[in-house]
């Protein structure tokens, strides 16, 4: 009689840190055990693929990491999966493994070197983590909550002492090419201005600065302007505000401090649910989706009609906060 083959599957977290993966990689982790697969955990992402830098994980190995900010599986970004060479060897090193599918954790980059890798015969799982907001098949992505709340929470310092100088602060948020992170921190924020790349080519200085004018004409004593790191010139915007309105202005870039921290409950919540139904997709033998989250529901979708969907940007929001800054 023929044995049976015991199910194997790989995990690995790749491109920006998110905070949330670790909900995930642990979700993924007992789900399968639970159900019999084994886990091969996968460190520095495709790095570490290529590298074969792996070791199984056990249930406990994932114990106590929930609340942890980061990836404890590491992570990198990897030239070497933009080229033919390095696809070839990261799906030979998954045969040689003989894992059954490979979880990838990761943005629209990393889902993207999953799809050359499920060209060549690997079945890939994609869960999407990014704190940008900016995989076009779901509304929502690991580690965006902390970084709205992370960015609300520096900013409204922020405005505490931007408000006992009487000054004018501009403050730049991540996201690469998306503003969500400033939208949504702008009307977490009151933020009289923000600016954002779906909205601006470039910064309207002098729009803006009428605006704070005006603003300080109708008694307003302070002023706190978000800008998306995708449209750039924050430090300059800065600086023209001070120089032509004489008011006092000082820049922060929030940066990577954005991605560290705490995952929020709902970060820790969609991120486990969505490692769950990774497993799940896996168990019903579905090859090469995305687990997405839209309209309340988790979705299985195709990875390469994902990777195929448009932006849809909604201006609501950034009408709203403006209508009610
Ligand atoms: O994609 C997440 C993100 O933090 C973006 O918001 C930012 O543009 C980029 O990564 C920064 O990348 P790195 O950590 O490689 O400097």
């Amino acid at each position: 009689m023929e044995e049976k083959k015991e199910k194997k599957i790989g995990v690995l977290t790749s491109g920006g840190d998110a905070p949330g993966m670790n909900a995930a990689i642990r979700a993924v982790t007992r789900a399968a055990i639970y159900n019999g697969i084994k886990v091969i955990g996968i460190n520095k992402g495709y790095s570490g693929l290529l590298k074969g830098d792996i070791s199984e994980l056990s249930r406990y190995d994932v114990a106590d990491i929930i609340g942890r900010g980061g990836t404890f599986l590491r992570t990198s970004r990897c030239p070497e999966m933009h080229t033919e060479e390095g696809v070839d060897k990261a799906a030979l090193v998954c045969q040689v493994l003989g894992l059954d599918a490979l979880v990838i954790i990761g943005g629209d980059g990393s889902f993207k070197g999953g799809r050359d890798l499920a060209k060549k015969g690997v079945n890939v799982i994609g869960i999407p983590a990014t704190i940008d907001l900016d995989v076009n098949c779901t509304e929502y992505t690991i580690g965006f909550d902390t970084a709205v709340n992370t960015g609300t929470e520096a900013i409204s310092r922020l405005k505490d002492t931007s408000a006992s100088h009487e000054r004018c602060s501009v403050v730049e948020v991540m996201g690469r090419q998306k503003g969500s992170i400033a939208l949504w921190c702008a009307m977490g924020c009151g933020a009289e201005e923000v600016i954002i790349p779906e909205e601006n080519d470039v910064i309207d200085k002098n729009k803006i600065i009428e605006q704070i004018l005006e603003n300080r004409h109708k008694g307003k004593l302070h002023n706190v302007i978000i800008v998306a790191e995708g449209v750039r010139g924050s430090t300059q915007l800065a600086e023209d505000i001070e120089l032509i309105t004489g008011i006092e202005t000082r820049v922060s870039v929030l940066g990577h401090l954005q991605r560290g921290g705490i995952p929020t409950a709902m970060d820790r919540m969609r991120a486990s649910m969505m490692g769950y139904k990774a497993v799940e997709a896996f168990m019903e033998g579905k090859k090469n989706v995305v687990i997405a989250y839209n309209k309340g529901e988790y979705q299985v979708i195709d990875l390469f009609e994902a990777l195929e969907m448009e932006y849809k940007y909604d201006d609501t929001l950034y009408k709203v906060v403006k209508m009610i800054k």
